[in-house]
């Protein structure tokens, strides 16, 4: 199902929208969302705040807008903002936490798919001591994307919020973690202050994600939305892709997560080892053991370590397979919407075709 001949595992976000989503975002009521007078935005924040259990949402033109706004209103000035050390509000978003406050980001070790709990432990116990900068947010991301795309246990994220300090959830595959869990958004989303989605990945709408949290902080977002410039006009356009994504793409996830444990399958078999979170996840090996320790899985992400990635990704792209890097060394594989069995098929055999 690929575009001209073309499959892209790069990323989620290169879906399309379908047919009968254009239909429903060219069929969509609008009005001046500045105003708050788009009904099908106005419908997709009530949508997104009810499904993950926040007062209530905001619509966004990305997850990195969401992210930044979250920043801005819990990090103040002077403090730490703690955060995974290769979460993407960090590592992936052109250095923006700099422009967002007078806070400094504090990064801590996440190879386990949150964060390291004794470290953040650490940083708020040296705050609350004055012996370093307070504490003013706790940022998390699930699923994990530099783990591997692992979704993580609602519990893992109640025990950061037990140390008492504000817990922003980037769930900017969210639904793909609760798809693959089997637990519901707002089980995922309980413990967190504020969190954020998007529609653009997996759910396949073409543009947004939505930040939810209480009723004053969303407020107060709403200003600085303003002051990023993000404020639209008649998006119910583009809001009626995600409500059609909401209303009819949450459970194929499972089809996204099901191609990747193919691809994933491959990996191993190829590359022994060097799948990034095979450690943690309810996979292979590991599936019983973790099964009944935390329950965590992947989802449609495939990252794996290569000694030379840019080589691979020249072959894959031989045979019309985009396949996208991580970092350095590290190759990715995402599944979504227009991948279908046979896209997964011409993936295997291409990467089997890898003498490196
Ligand atoms: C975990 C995570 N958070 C945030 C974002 C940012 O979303 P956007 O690309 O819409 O800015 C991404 C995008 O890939 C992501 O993977």
């Amino acid at each position: 199902m690929g575009f001209e001949g073309v499959v892209d595992l790069r990323s989620d976000t290169v879906t399309r929208p379908t047919e009968a989503m254009r239909q429903a975002m060219a069929a969509a009521p609008v009005g001046d969302d500045r105003y708050g007078e788009d009904p099908t935005v106005n419908r997709l924040e009530e949508r997104y705040a009810e499904l993950v259990g926040k007062p209530a949402a905001m619509y966004v033109p990305s997850g990195t807008m969401a992210n930044q706004i979250a920043l801005r209103l819990h990090g103040t000035a002077g403090s730490n903002v703690v955060v995974g050390r290769r979460q993407h509000v960090v590592a992936y978003e052109s250095g923006a936490a700099g422009l967002s406050g007078a806070f400094q980001m504090h990064a801590v070790d996440d190879a386990g798919g949150l964060v390291n709990i004794d470290a953040v432990a650490e940083v708020v116990a040296a705050g609350q001591g004055g012996f370093w900068p307070p504490v003013s947010l706790i940022c998390v991301e699930n699923t994990h994307l530099a783990s591997g795309g692992l979704a993580v246990e609602a519990d893992s994220l109640a025990s950061v919020a037990a140390l008492g300090v504000p817990v922003h959830l980037d769930g900017a595959r969210l639904f793909n973690a609760a798809v693959a869990r089997g637990d519901t958004v707002a089980e995922l989303a309980r413990s967190a202050t504020t969190v954020m989605s998007c529609v653009s990945k997996g759910l396949g709408a073409p543009v947004g994600s939505l930040l939810a949290g209480p009723d004053d902080l969303v407020a107060k977002a709403r200003l600085h939305r303003r002051q990023m410039g993000g404020a639209m006009r008649q998006a119910g356009v583009i809001a009626a892709g995600g409500l059609y994504a909401l209303d009819h793409h949450i459970e194929r996830l499972a089809e996204d997560h099901h191609r990747a444990e193919r691809l994933g399958e491959v990996v191993a078999e190829l590359w022994p080892g060097a799948r990034l979170g095979a450690d943690q996840a309810n996979d292979g090996a590991n599936r019983a053991a973790n099964k009944a320790a935390t329950g965590r899985s992947f989802t449609n992400v495939v990252a794996f370590r290569h000694t030379d990635g840019p080589a691979l990704l020249e072959h894959l792209g031989r045979s019309g397979i985009r396949a996208g890097l991580l970092a350095p060394g590290i190759v990715r594989l995402v599944t979504h919407l227009d991948v279908d069995d046979a896209d997964i098929a011409r993936a295997v055999a291409a990467l089997a075709s890898f003498a490196g």
